[in-house]
């Protein structure tokens, strides 16, 4: 019997505490008819919560902007029917024990002009690319940016006033805060590109106007990743010094726990050292890192070449996990699809009853439940 018990020690910032190490990863699921996290939404996170998982990060949930969605039926982060949504989401998670923090969300130039409801607008990003070297979306103006960084800053209050327990800033995956940070898509010459810390300056003006909203009590969590959707060989920085410098700012703008995207948590990051990604990030920070990427499966999420969406993938073992998490390389775990397919994931494995744990299959991303 495999000792996990390392995945379910209590961990605790600040005011906030989780019963374990477990986070639900933030899964978008295009189920939320007219933007409105429904009966089922609250259904779907309760039962993950119920299942045993400490933290939960909800799917990305666009903010109060014209160009923030590109994708149908996704949830939206303002409005009052929405919101009012969303609160019933939370007080859910909350009655099962859970924590959850919202996924914010901007997806910059991968909103193509036809989404509905926006309909015609193009997506907005720092220099009219969504790949490199294409320039066919809105290239952002100052007042653009002002625009989306205030956007934030009501998610984030928002999320506190509605009782969430932290708030996530989705700065990952080649989306609007990601665009940014990347050369590729950031040939800006004005402050906000050039430089890696010119292009750190989104990112960090929406850091610092979360910070004011919320406090300083509230915990901000960012996901990054140097992988892109748009390439997943891309990299923001190929060294630690550079990681050091591309960290520290956010780390000082006001990010208490960084959320560090991998397909595979198990990589190294640079050459010389096991560490992963969350692993340098710890090291280099100081601060909580959550790691993610194919927790408890046999394959990455990613589809590959041929084939059209999220792979399928059987369970696998934990105990390369629970190496790391007990030599002390991160402090939380992020479960995406195992928890789509066993909603019960957390307790199961609590139980050492992996055993009866299910393979994640395509065909469950049709529905929420
Ligand atoms: C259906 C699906 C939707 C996803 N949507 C998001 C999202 O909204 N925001 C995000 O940061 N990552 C998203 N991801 C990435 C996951 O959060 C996670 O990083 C990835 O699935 C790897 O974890 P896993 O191997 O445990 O599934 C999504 C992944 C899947 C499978």
């Amino acid at each position: 019997m495999s000792d996990n018990s390392v995945l379910f020690q209590p961990f605790s910032l600040g005011n906030l505490q989780l019963r374990n190490r477990i986070v639900m990863a933030p899964m978008t699921r295009n189920q939320s008819p007219a933007n409105i996290p429904g009966d089922k939404s609250v259904e779907y996170y309760r039962k993950r919560a119920a299942g045993g998982v400490g933290l939960i990060v909800t799917e990305g949930t666009c903010v109060n902007h014209i160009a923030a969605s590109g994708y149908p039926d996704v949830p939206y982060f303002h409005g009052e029917e929405r919101l009012a949504g969303w609160k019933r989401v939370a007080e859910a998670v909350h009655a099962e024990g859970g924590k959850i923090a919202p996924q914010l969300w901007h997806c910059g130039g991968m909103r193509q002009a036809g989404t509905p409801p926006e309909g015609d607008v193009n997506g907005y990003t720092p220099s009219g690319m969504n790949v490199p070297g294409k320039i066919k979306r809105h290239i952002m103006s100052s007042g653009d940016i002002s625009d989306v960084v205030q956007a934030f800053a009501q998610g984030a209050a928002d999320a506190k006033s509605l009782g969430f327990d932290a708030v996530e800033i989705h700065g990952a995956h080649g989306y609007l805060i990601d665009q940014f940070f990347w050369e590729g898509t950031n040939q800006r010459d004005d402050g906000y590109g050039g430089s890696l810390i010119k292009r750190l300056r989104f990112a960090i003006e929406v850091i610092e106007a979360v910070r004011a909203e919320v406090g300083v009590d509230f915990p901000i969590i960012l996901r990054w990743s140097q992988w892109k959707q748009q390439d997943f060989t891309a990299r923001l920085v190929d060294t630690p010094a550079e990681l050091e410098q591309f960290l520290l700012p956010l780390s000082d703008a006001g990010v208490d726990i960084f959320h560090c995207s991998q397909r595979r948590f198990w990589e190294p990051e640079f050459e010389g050292s096991g560490l992963n990604l969350a692993g340098w990030v710890r090291k280099i920070t100081g601060k909580p890192a959550i790691t993610v990427g194919s927790v408890g499966l046999n394959a990455d999420f990613i589809p590959q070449p041929g084939e059209t969406t999220f792979r399928e993938a059987e369970p696998a073992s934990l105990d390369e996990l629970v190496r790391r998490m007990q030599d002390g390389e991160f402090d939380l775990v992020a479960v995406g699809r195992a928890l789509i397919a066993n909603p019960d994931w957390a307790n199961l494995v609590k139980r050492n009853r992996s055993e009866e744990l299910h393979a994640f299959e395509k065909g469950m991303l049709e529905s929420l439940v």
